[in-house]
């Protein structure tokens, strides 16, 4: 393996490298314009915010990153002809981010990513959500179907092949042609049987990457903390520093002799990566450098104004206000009895997770003014593009204008739908899931439909494990209502509409045969007309398939009518930003592909007159500890580590850190990325943002967005100290790059 670390003489020659480079730059601008006071002095607080394209690091980037510390080159983070940091990387079952720390294809990633197979693993005999649970050799790994890792082998850019031919149409011709060329690019590639090519839009469709990927899928889950250390603060302390976090678990990829992919099978092995992260024992502080190396999953960095008016007034608010209902419910629930507790922590984990988010969202985009700085960004962009005579842009933001009122009350009413047919009430969304099963014997007949019902039954067998109907139940009178209120069917009162709900909940919750796998079962045995009568006939169904209905009929139509339109605007606006502000820097929104993204260990003034410190510590674990909470309980063995101070050699100067806070930029999807130092040593793992800055996703503001990291000695401590599995540790590779 290549190592990551350069020579002092690298070092010195980019030094100067960027010395050169900041004085060119002044040069540039004095030349231009007369008296410049204080050109050298470089605003740092520039350089962070934005994903970026691993394979396009050179140049600004790379200048970039050294200015703030590090000491990588663009290669050693991103290459196809030697090991690199991105050969450690993996996206993790479809929707986080994992990394390779040792060898033997040991992977990290958060608790609350590996979440799913922990629950799944568990019962109230076996509580491994509870008490934690840690392999003690290989052959106690256990499995898990359907999970799957990606590698990033290559990425590309293929914008100009993909335009190729299509400066002359529009609408479905170039579509095709765009097609045809995407085919084109992938048939000349020469790919090994277990490698995929996919060619992906960039920056709303103004370029092209063609990413080959190769997916793992014998993954073993190998360890993970107790959710009192993985989940300590729960949802109350979700989104919010300071924090106590202990958010991680452990698996490994499992590869065939080869060390190819391959399905599960008992006789795999290990797999042997081309890179692994080694650890660092030497902990942060303010100011150092860091690089996050992930998936984001999605920004909409360039909305217009009204976008973001339209979210903070009206879209949030009554997303909020349906989950909120939905979220009370299973709260009262849970909170009187254990196995209720089991079986939805994760569902509300899951709904809890982005009501929260929301909020946060809502008031950091009021107190950062981001809907001002939009317009006035906005006349900026309309005044250039007249005074450049560019025509072809200056209906851009009053097409916006005008579209996005359409657009409001199109989402609106698909968002409702969401959130209560498909997010939160369960009963609806295995309607839904049947209504597609209904859909497919009509459009593609017995075969598909058998194989597809097969599917279902299997899938849904872990569904009913969990499912309870009488919350459910309650959840449906409820949020029913509210849907009737926000759409009514007919003209009762408030009061009869309350009454009306609750009495259908009633009736269909008694009548149907879908709240229990056995009912499920027996509708579904026969021939795809047996099936689809016995559907037909059952109460829940016949809803549930009148509100999908609707939902493919009227509401997804009405809003990609409209989408389709503010689509086309978003890439032209997006076109036209970086032509009229060529010396802005602008990243790609992120699409769930391989980013990186740098900034430093930093606090943050949440408010007036007062600021937050960058490091948390185990002492505030004791400070928050209510004891039986299912929150904030603290184990006993927790505590006798932190009384007698037993923390090997994890420590900073006798005091455990936990968490930790900086500028990069993320969102959902880096969950479970690495933080690496300058030398590219695993120093943290992100799991999560502060509420002030999750307005991130709109409005980076370098400022109030702060992510928050696992520091990488308290999931060694926790590891080795607490879970005594020792044997995981000397596995790793331990390093001292300050020393
Ligand atoms: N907020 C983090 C993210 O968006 C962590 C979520 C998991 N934790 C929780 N309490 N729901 O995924
Ligand atoms: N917690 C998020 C995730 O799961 C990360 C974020 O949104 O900051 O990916």
């Amino acid at each position: 393996m290549a190592p990551l670390r350069e020579s002092k003489n690298m070092k010195h020659l980019h030094l100067l490298l960027i010395i050169s480079i900041l004085t060119l730059a002044s040069f540039k601008t004095q030349q231009s314009t007369i008296p410049q006071p204080q050109q050298s002095k470089i605003d740092i607080s520039k350089m962070q915010g934005g994903m970026w394209v691993p394979s396009e690091l050179e140049g600004m980037n790379e200048t970039e990153m050294r200015i703030l510390g590090s000491n990588m080159s663009a290669s050693d983070i991103y290459s196809t002809t030697k090991p690199s940091l991105k050969d450690a990387i993996v996206q993790f079952n479809g929707g986080c981010t994992a990394e390779i720390i040792s060898d033997q294809g040991l992977i990290l990633t958060n608790h609350h990513c590996g979440y799913g197979a922990i629950q799944s693993h568990s019962s109230v005999e076996n509580d491994y959500l509870s008490k934690g649970f840690w392999a003690k050799d290989k052959k106690s790994e256990l499995p898990n179907p359907g999970m799957v890792v990606t590698f990033v082998t290559r990425m590309e850019k293929v914008t100009e092949q993909m335009f190729l031919g299509t400066e002359a149409l529009q609408g479905e011709a170039l579509e095709k042609k765009m097609q045809q060329n995407r085919e084109t690019i992938k048939k000349t590639l020469q790919l090994e049987s277990w490698q995929e090519a996919h060619v992906k839009a960039f920056n709303k469709g103004n370029q092209f990457y063609l990413i080959v990927s190769e997916d793992y899928k014998d993954i073993r889950w190998v360890g993970a903390p107790p959710s009192s250390i993985g989940k300590f603060g729960a949802d109350t302390d979700n989104w919010m520093w300071p924090r106590h976090s202990g958010d991680f678990s452990l698996f490994r990829i499992y590869a065939d002799k080869n060390n190819n992919p391959a399905e599960y099978n008992e006789n795999n092995v290990p797999f042997k990566p081309k890179h692994f992260l080694p650890i660092s024992l030497d902990g942060v502080e303010t100011g150092d450098f860091t690089l996050i190396f992930g998936f984001p999953g999605r920004t909409d960095e360039y909305l217009p104004a009204v976008a973001i008016d339209q979210i903070v007034n009206k879209l949030n608010p009554e997303k909020i206000a349906l989950r909120e209902a939905s979220l009370a419910i299973m709260d009262k629930y849970m909170r009187q009895d254990e196995q209720t507790k089991i079986q939805y922590a994760s569902k509300f984990a899951g709904i809890a997770n982005y009501w929260k988010k929301w909020i946060g969202e809502s008031q950091g985009l009021i107190q950062s003014k981001a809907i001002e700085q939009k317009r006035t960004l906005e006349s900026q962009f309309q005044k250039l593009v007249e005074e450049k005579g560019l025509t072809q842009y200056q209906n851009l933001i009053s097409d916006f204008d005008k579209l996005y009122v359409e657009y409001g009350e199109a989402a609106q009413a698909r968002d409702y739908w969401i959130e209560v047919v498909y997010r939160n009430v369960e009963l609806l969304n295995l309607t839904f899931k049947l209504y597609q099963l209904e859909q497919t014997y009509s459009k593609k007949g017995e075969e598909a439909f058998t194989k597809q019902k097969d599917q279902l039954l299997k899938g849904l067998k872990g569904f009913y494990k969990n499912y309870n109907p009488n919350i459910d139940q309650e959840i449906f009178a409820k949020l029913l209502y509210m849907y009737d209120a926000r759409y009514p069917t007919t003209r009762l009162s408030e009061e009869g509409r309350v009454k009306q709900w609750q009495q259908t909940a009633k009736e269909v919750y008694s009548e149907s045969n879908l709240t229990s796998y056995n009912g499920l079962v027996e509708m579904l045995s026969g021939n795809a007309k047996i099936v689809i009568d016995n559907l037909k006939s059952d109460k829940a169904y016949k809803l549930g398939a009148s509100y999908s209905e609707k939902f493919f009929k009227e509401l997804n139509p009405n809003y990609y009518a409209v989408k389709d339109q503010l689509d086309a605007v978003q890439k032209e606006y997006i076109k036209a930003m970086q032509e009229v502000f060529p010396n802005k820097r602008f990243f790609p929104d992120a699409n769930s592909t391989l980013r990186i993204t740098y900034g430093q260990v930093k606090g943050y003034a949440p408010k007036d007159g007062m600021e937050y410190l960058p490091v948390s510590y185990l002492k505030g674990i004791m400070e928050k500890y209510k004891p039986g909470d299912y929150e904030f309980d603290v184990s006993q063995k927790l505590q006798d580590l932190y009384n007698t101070k037993n923390f090997g050699s994890y420590h900073d100067n006798g005091k455990m850190p936990v968490n930790f806070i900086g500028t990069n930029h993320t969102t959902g999807g880096n969950s479970g990325s690495p933080v690496l130092d300058a030398d590219g040593n695993l120093i943290g793992l992100n799991f999560d943002r502060v509420w002030e800055g999750t307005m991130s996703d709109y409005n980076y503001d370098a400022e109030i967005c702060r992510n928050i990291m696992v520091d990488a000695r308290y999931i060694l401590f926790i590891i080795d100290k607490y879970a005594g599995a020792t044997h995981l540790i000397d596995e790793m590779k331990l390093v001292h790059p300050k020393k």
